[in-house]
């Protein structure tokens, strides 16, 4: 197969990312209805589709990659493969706000990522890349704010002297 450059392997990886978090918000959004959390659910549907749209405008840019479409696809899958194991250890018996820890590393993750292919994208200067990360990067940094106070809103209504 084709050999990836460090540039095409970070595309590959935030594609990977944004395919998992659809996954995952989709799982936790289930979590939150069970719990009655209508507000959770509808934010954490809003950003499985931010996600899918990600993953989407990822894969273009990857299909544009001359001769590295499949590498990039390949790479993709065993990111979004390693983070679904991690999702189903830390989700078992969980509730919503264990579904908002769990998306506070993968949100910030992704975010890293994506910070990450911004740097070395500007010293590659792939116009397609850059208006990626550009649309991107918002939305991502939202992302973490968003499930960070969820979080946060969760744990303030808990009682902390309760069983857990
Ligand atoms: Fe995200």
């Amino acid at each position: 197969m084709a050999e990836l450059t460090v540039l095409d392997e970070k595309l590959a990886e935030v594609l990977g990312l944004a395919q998992a978090a659809q996954q995952a918000t989709r799982k936790v959004s289930q979590l939150a209805r069970r719990e009655g959390e209508g507000e959770l659910v509808e934010l954490l549907q809003r950003m499985s589709a931010e996600a899918a749209d990600t993953a989407q405008r990822c894969q273009q840019v990857a299909d544009e990659r001359e001769g590295l479409k499949t590498a990039i696809r390949e790479k993709a899958r065993e990111t979004k493969r390693e983070v679904a194991e991690f999702m189903e250890t830390y989700l078992e018996d969980a509730e919503a706000l264990d579904g908002l820890e769990f998306l506070s590393m993968a949100e910030a993750g992704e975010l890293a990522h994506w910070e990450i292919l911004d740097t070395l994208n500007r010293r590659a200067r792939e116009t397609a890349v850059r208006q990626l990360v550009e649309s991107v990067l918002p939305i991502q940094r939202r992302h973490v704010n968003d499930v960070r106070e969820s979080s946060l809103r969760l744990a303030a209504d808990e009682d902390p002297s309760e069983p857990a």
